[in-house]
């Protein structure tokens, strides 16, 4: 068993996340976290949430609050909806922590020290109206690269090219729309990623042979276009600090990390918070997950594409140039865009499904399953409340909970509140028991693969497999003239409840957790079924005492599809 370390892209603290940021970090990180754990694996799952940088200044601005303290509110906020979607992060750190801000410090005196940071005078851009300098991402314009025209300086969201403020035709400021943009000179600390190049492009040439083409892809973009030095300071009052003891001039004139630097140095921040939260008489150790002496580990991290320049360029080059022995990324896991009704969920327009409003309508495992079995992996995909309602109905109510519901009832009403006995398994029981193994095995090899839409198709072709088993044997037919026969259907279909219980965790923990806890196990802890167990179909003995859990999953019917497109919006396009 390995050590596995897993991070998803750190939200950005101001505002509810959407669930197209859910489908493409921490929801997938989540399903591979407790599939690991399931099979023994020692995971540490860390996230945090971003709270550098401009935004996070002006959302407090407008809640009318110190920034300290909405991110305070907000990181709180955030937390409990993970928690409703029954994330389960190791831990759920904070960026603007003290962990992150020494070793964020430490990390550039590193770079500082083997020769990697330069200070520069810059000429930046300055807002006359909105009297300050403009971060390069609250400077917009259209993209020199793709033509769109909400293109920020940092970046172009539409083709995730990376810009420069200058590259943008007609720039205006973010904040008030003003085009009385100049440029003053100030000084600012550079990563000198250009001398870092051939070496981050070696790097990637041997890392990143088994990444998935989508996030390769993208770490050759950016390195072809060639990687330059970046500035790494901001004039911002909320962020790391530049240390004194290395920049006292800097330091002075109130110089702080770019919010780029520092979070995701906070996967190792959050990993030391989680260290100092331990409980008494456990000893944590960050380290061991984040020196490579130590190289148990295998690092795995999930992501939107428009992070991917980040994490497979910029972070490692950060990493190479400290000329330190910093865990790196083994496996980077990219996801394309998760659209609604074919245009783009968004934060700023308000547009779309948010995670507190998902929640408010329906438990959490209703959105998990259909976000894994759609998530965007090769392709954008499309959400609407018609894909929605038929998957979950089809899938989760009809295929599954109508599963479950059927054989406890019929079993209770029958034989009793205990697995009743039947005579001995025979050929359709050996047929299911081999399809199972191999829809098992296959549904093992998809969650290894990270290939999440497979793995759920293979999970779904499992819980079928048991509803073409009972319409095969017919229990409730049976009943009428072979009892033996139909206990024996039905203490093979209580079997499968309990595997299903078992292996759709990763997916559905809490409907699995209501299916398992349906019956009476004695030491039923077991984190997985192995494939050859799990065609003997026999884990759950005759004898068992059940209960028969609540419907598992109600459908959505005709009124609440009109009532969710009422209060969502849905068919009408994509205004952008
Ligand atoms: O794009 C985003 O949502 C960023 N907050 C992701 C940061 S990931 C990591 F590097 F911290
Ligand atoms: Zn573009």
């Amino acid at each position: 068993m390995t050590r596995q370390l897993i991070t998803s892209a750190l939200p950005y603290i101001n505002g509810i996340k959407h669930l197209g940021n859910m489908v493409g970090s921490m929801l997938p990180a989540d399903v591979y976290s407790r599939y690991l754990r399931a099979r023994g694996h020692e995971v540490l799952y860390i996230c945090a949430t971003d709270e550098h940088g401009t935004p996070a200044e002006l959302a407090a601005k407008e809640a009318g609050l110190p920034v300290a303290e909405y991110c305070a509110q907000q990181h709180d906020v955030q937390k409990a909806i993970y928690e409703g979607f029954e994330l389960s992060f190791d831990y759920f750190g904070r960026s603007s922590s003290p962990q992150n801000r020494e070793i964020t410090q430490t990390i550039a005196r590193q770079l500082q020290a083997s020769g990697f940071i330069e200070e520069r005078a810059i000429r930046q851009v300055y807002s006359v109206e909105d009297a300050r300098f403009l971060p390069d991402r609250y400077i917009v314009g259209t993209c020199p690269h793709c033509g769109y025209d909400k293109a920020r300086g940092d970046q172009c969201e539409n083709c995730t090219r990376v810009l420069d403020p200058t590259d943008l035709i007609d720039p205006r400021s973010a904040i008030s729309g003003s085009s009385e943009l100049e440029v003053r000179e100030t000084k600012h600390l550079f990563l000198l990623q250009s001398k870092l190049a051939d070496e981050v492009e070696g790097w990637v040439d041997e890392h990143g042979k088994d990444w998935p083409v989508l996030a390769s892809s993208i770490a050759r973009k950016w390195l072809t276009e060639g990687l330059h030095d970046r500035a790494i300071t901001r004039d911002l009052e909320w962020g790391v600090p530049v240390p004194a003891d290395t920049w006292p001039e800097l330091a002075a004139e109130g110089k702080v990390f770019y919010v780029w630097f520092d979070a995701p140095i906070e996967y190792i921040g959050a990993t030391n918070e989680w260290a100092d939260a331990a409980p008494d008489g456990e000893s944590r150790d960050w380290r061991s997950w984040w020196y490579e002496a130590d190289d148990t580990v295998r690092y795995t991290q999930f992501m939107g594409k428009d992070n991917v320049p980040f994490h497979s360029v910029m972070f490692p080059a950060t990493q190479l140039g400290t000329r330190d022995a910093w865990k790196k990324v083994d496996f980077l896991k990219p996801f394309n865009w998760l659209n609604y009704y074919g245009g783009k969920f968004s934060t700023s327009q308000q547009r779309g499904i948010f995670t507190d409003a998902a929640l408010e309508i329906l438990p959490a495992d209703y959105w998990r399953y259909f976000l894994m079995a759609n998530a965007p992996e090769s392709d954008d995909t499309n959400f609407t409340w018609e894909l929605f309602a038929s998957s979950v109905n089809k899938d989760l109510a009809d295929t599954l909970g109508n599963f479950v519901n059927r054989v406890l009832s019929f079993s209770r009403k029958r034989f009793g509140d205990e697995v009743p006995a039947g005579r001995a398994a025979g050929e359709a029981e050996q047929k299911l028991g081999t399809e199972i193994a191999e829809l098992l095995a296959e549904y093992e090899g998809q969650l290894e693969a990270l290939q999440f839409r497979k793995a759920a198709q293979a999970l779904r072709a499992l819980w079928s497999a048991g509803n073409s088993y009972l319409e095969t044997k017919a229990p409730w037919l049976e009943a009428k003239t072979d009892l033996d026969g139909a206990a024996l259907t039905l203490r093979t279909a209580m079997n499968l409840i309990h595997l299903y219980a078992v292996v759709s965790a990763p997916f559905i923990p809490a409907s699995s957790a209501a299916m398992r806890s349906a019956f009476a196990l004695a030491g039923d802890t077991r984190g997985w079924v192995e494939p050859e167990q799990a065609s003997s179909l026999d884990l759950v003995p005759a004898g068992t005492p059940f209960t028969v859990p609540p419907v598992l999953f109600a459908k959505i019917t005709e009124d609440d599809l009109e009532a969710y497109r009422t209060r969502f919006g849905g068919a009408e396009a994509d205004p952008s």
